[in-house]
């Protein structure tokens, strides 16, 4: 404790801001408001003019939403609330909502609610900094991802047939509050839109399109019930496989007596494009792949490491995979690891594999000075780097720091603009102790988990702090010592036991 308010101070400098800081000491889980079953949010704030943008150019959805809100209740109000239709919610990634007008100073405080019932909405609560005095107003920048919200239709197609997803969603944004004017730009991969829904809510022609951004709106919307729903569906080319994990769990591990960070990481990944109508035909797909022409399925995975990234492999269910390149970066540039499947992976198909690699401990660690604090940065999520993106459905990142290691805490670095990770209360943390060959006391493992993320959160940082003395360090070297030096004399015990048969 004693040193780490310097090094949160330290830690400030290096950042543009700091989030909270989250103690590893206990368990937390995520903290979630219980709602009652009947709960309505309270008509405290109207949206003066809202704009929602949905973007699809990559494997899913991604929406930003900037509203004027305005505090229409007689009294000074901080919880807004942002609703999601009961079956998106726990789709959505890496929600973050900030004061558009205050960006810089980072997010505000968002927490998941649970309506007790089954409930057609469910909410987060936005906590504004200050409370909002009657009738006056801010603007929200909030952005997230929608996991899972794209469909292939048709759902199986021939290996060389183009690819077409459809995305759903309301004309009227779901917003828990009146609404006075809105409208929605959805962005598409290129302009071949050959399906999308025409709506009467406004004179004229709805949506307008523009190259590849189609507009539905602006809607005069104060006489609308909030909660109103328009369906409207999309259907948009999109030759590019929709990258899937449903689980990455990424192991980060210190060594201070090797000075070596240890990365790997195990992928289980689903392309949830079209499926194959008929079986799969090597011949046809080594001829597409010499003519290089699109293909909505998994080819290669690009995969930008660190520079100084040393020692990479990759690993799939079967054994070492031969058909991955490495090129190292030269002086301070990343690497770039290209690797290829065994075979390609067309929609409905699984793949898992390991990927590992080294890093110099000393890009990474520092040691605050005077005292037997650490602090550790190292990416939070790094994964391929990837134009179509990749969401993850669960991620468990572990950093396994030496034996001893204490007082363990971190945090996650933000910026002006989103790091693409949701906010502290929706990341649990947990400590314990990992024994491995020759530990006495066993490392000390955080653990990090956290569900629906995308590759928006690929420059993530995390960092962590934590106390290690001269004392932890030794206990290494002694132990292994002390393990060979009984080894020693148990064989020289052993071969002094005279075995002979001998007369006597
Ligand atoms: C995509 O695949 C994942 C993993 O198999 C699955 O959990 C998810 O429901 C699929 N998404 C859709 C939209 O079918
Ligand atoms: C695995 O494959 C890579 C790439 O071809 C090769 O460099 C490496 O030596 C192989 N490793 C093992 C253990 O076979
Ligand atoms: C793909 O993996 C998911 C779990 O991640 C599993 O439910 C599904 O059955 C697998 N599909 C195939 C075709 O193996």
């Amino acid at each position: 404790m004693r040193s780490f308010a310097t090094v949160a101070t330290a830690l400030c400098g290096l950042v543009l801001s700091c989030s909270s800081i989250v103690s590893a000491d206990s368990t937390s889980t995520s903290s979630t408001v219980l709602l009652p079953a009947d709960f309505k949010p309270p008509q405290s704030f109207k949206n003066v003019n809202l704009v929602r943008n949905v973007n699809l150019e990559k494997g899913y959805a991604r929406e930003t939403i900037n509203v004027v809100i305005e505090n229409a209740d007689k009294r000074p109000q901080t919880d807004y609330y942002l609703s999601f239709p009961s079956d998106h919610f726990n789709r959505v990634g890496g929600l973050e909502v900030r004061n558009k007008k205050e960006a810089e100073k980072g997010r505000l405080v968002v927490e998941a609610a649970e309506v007790e019932a089954a409930s057609d909405l469910q909410y987060f609560i936005v906590r504004l900094p200050e409370p909002l005095a009657p009738s006056s107003q801010i603007t929200l920048g909030i952005s997230y991802s929608l996991l899972n919200s794209l469909h292939p239709r048709p759902a199986a197609i021939e290996q060389s047939d183009r690819q077409f997803l459809s995305y759903s969603f309301s004309a009227y944004v779901p917003s828990a509050y009146q609404t006075v004017t809105q409208k929605t730009k959805v962005k598409f991969p290129s302009t071949n839109v050959p399906d999308y829904t025409t709506t009467d809510l406004k004179s004229g022609q709805d949506p307008e399109s523009q190259g590849s951004t189609y507009t539905y709106g602006p809607y005069d919307t104060a006489k609308v019930a909030p909660g109103t729903t328009y369906p409207v569906t999309v259907r948009y080319e999109f030759t590019k496989p929709v990258i899937t994990a449903s689980l990455l769990e990424r192991d980060l591990e210190v060594s201070h007596w090797g000075g070596n960070l240890a990365t790997e990481e195990r992928y289980w990944l689903h392309n949830n494009g079209s499926k194959l109508i008929n079986q799969f035909s090597r011949v046809d797909w080594t001829v597409a792949n010499y003519q290089q022409t699109p293909s909505a399925a998994i080819r290669e995975l690009k995969y930008p490491l660190k520079p100084g990234s040393v020692d990479p492999y990759f690993i799939d269910d079967i054994g070492n995979v031969s058909t991955s390149r490495y090129r190292p970066g030269l002086k301070n540039r990343e690497g770039n690891l290209d690797f290829k499947p065994r075979y390609p992976i067309f929609g409905g198909w699984n793949y898992s594999f390991r990927l590992g690699w080294n890093n110099e401990l000393s890009s990474f660690l520092r040691q605050v000075s005077g005292a037997d604090s650490y602090v550790l940065k190292v990416p939070f999520l790094e994964g391929p780097k990837m134009s179509e993106g990749i969401q993850y459905e669960n991620v468990v990142v572990r950093v396994i720091l030496p034996e001893g290691a204490r007082n363990v805490r971190y945090e996650t670095v933000e910026g002006s603009s989103s790091n693409g990770l949701p906010g502290a209360s929706q990341i649990q943390s947990s400590l314990s102790t990992h024994k491995t060959f020759m530990d006495t006391l066993g490392r000390t493992v955080l653990t990090l988990t956290l569900e629906s993320v995308t590759d928006e959160a690929r420059d993530s940082q995390l960092v962590v702090t934590y106390d290690y003395t001269l004392l932890d360090a030794l206990r290494k070297p002694v132990t292994i010592t002390i393990g060979l030096f009984s080894a020693f004399a148990a064989i020289w015990a052993i071969t002094n036991i005279d075995v002979s048969i001998k007369k006597r």
